[in-house]
């Protein structure tokens, strides 16, 4: 009888530190609105949003990842060599094939090491971590390297009343490994495939390259079909939103034998400030119980946006080290993914 090895990590698994990357140009909605048939007054009321970030000059998805994970490793203080793992949690990589996490690894001086994308709208740094957890619990990797990164700016038409003043770019990245202490809690995650249509591309690959293929020779009109941009249905998001989150931070808080009164800091995905302030009004938590609120200067960045949102309260101040954080993504899938986690040491590098 052939006995196959098995392996064993830690129970115990902690983010050991976090770096981020935000973009240096600063996109207003004053500039949204020079394209777009909208107004500040309005974003702002209706989303929370006041500006965004888009890359610009030398800045690409690789470099912002790059920087925020080269950050994040700085800060857990870790050797490199170490890492078992990269994960990259993103929908806006520029190719399918190759993916992005096998050049970021290379880029960070890690190459060999095993690295692969999670793809899962904007739960994606939700599903990364709690696969990242699962690894250094498994034995699988000693450390895990997951970077949420997206560069929506790519994918939006910019005339589009429904998302083009929502999204933003930017990167953040955390070290996962093990730590005496849990603090990483049990993932609540799910999709609902019924209604992804709620948040789609407006062409698949195929419809694209029809269209495209159709119109050559008309440049103006090959320009128009030119990006895969995202098309949501807001409303339809927001009442999906409504019925399917409030259970699951719920069964976030149960799985992880945690209160509403042990939870420091409430850090959900960065979608709408009106989303997140029902939410926390919905769960009970106390009034003097922190929201992260990250959108309103950096937009929704998708995956990357629950780490950005944790870097901007470590480096201002409006969270610590150590604190019981709740996270919780939702978006794109229509996906959903939280935990209760113990925050990371404030960065040694802040991203602003
Ligand atoms: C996108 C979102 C901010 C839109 O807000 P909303 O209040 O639902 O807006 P509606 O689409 O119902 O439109 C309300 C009114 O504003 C108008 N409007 C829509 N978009 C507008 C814009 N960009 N600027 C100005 N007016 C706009 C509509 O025409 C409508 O006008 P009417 O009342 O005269 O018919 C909101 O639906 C939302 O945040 N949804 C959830 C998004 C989300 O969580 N996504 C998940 C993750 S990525």
């Amino acid at each position: 009888m052939v006995s196959i090895a098995s392996t064993k990590g830690h129970q115990n698994v902690s983010m050991l530190g976090i770096g981020a990357y935000r973009p240096n140009r600063v996109v207003t909605n004053d500039e949204v609105c020079e394209v777009l048939d909208s107004s500040d007054e309005w974003i702002f009321e209706r989303s929370g949003i006041r500006n965004r970030r888009f890359v610009s000059g030398d800045e690409t998805p690789r470099s912002m990842a790059v920087a925020a994970a080269d950050r994040a490793i700085n800060s857990s203080g870790i050797d490199r060599a170490e890492i078992g793992a990269v994960i990259l949690a993103t929908s806006t990589w520029k190719t399918l094939t190759p993916h992005g996490a096998p050049t970021v690894a290379y880029d960070l001086g890690i190459n060999g090491v095993a690295a692969f994308d999670v793809c899962a709208g904007c739960a994606g740094f939700g599903y990364a971590l709690s696969v990242a957890a699962d690894q250094v619990r498994a034995g699988s990797a000693k450390y895990v390297l997951v970077i949420g990164l997206e560069t929506m700016s790519l994918g939006l038409d910019p005339t589009d009343r429904g998302t083009a003043f929502i999204f933003g770019d930017g990167a953040g990245a955390v070290i996962v490994g093990p730590s005496e202490e849990n603090g990483i809690s049990p993932t609540v995650w799910g999709s609902d495939g019924e209604n992804a249509s709620a948040i789609a591309q407006q062409y698949d690959l195929v419809e694209y390259m029809d269209r495209a293929n159709a119109l050559q020779g008309t440049d103006p009109e090959v320009e128009k079909v030119g990006r895969l941009a995202i098309r949501m249905e807001g409303p339809r998001v927001f009442r999906w939103a409504a019925i399917t989150l409030p259970k699951a931070l719920s069964n976030v808080l149960e799985q992880s034998g945690v209160s509403t009164d042990d939870i420091d800091v409430f850090i959900p995905h960065q979608a709408n400030s009106r989303i997140n302030d029902l939410m926390k009004k919905n769960l009970g938590l106390a009034e003097n119980v922190p929201v992260a609120n990250d959108i309103e200067n950096t937009g929704n960045t998708s995956a990357a946006s629950i780490p950005l949102a944790i870097e901007e309260m470590l480096v201002s101040g409006k969270a610590k080290g150590g604190q019981i954080a709740l996270l919780l993504g939702f978006g794109a899938g229509l996906s959903y993914a939280g935990q209760v986690v113990k925050l990371p040491p404030a960065p040694v590098e802040p991203s602003f």
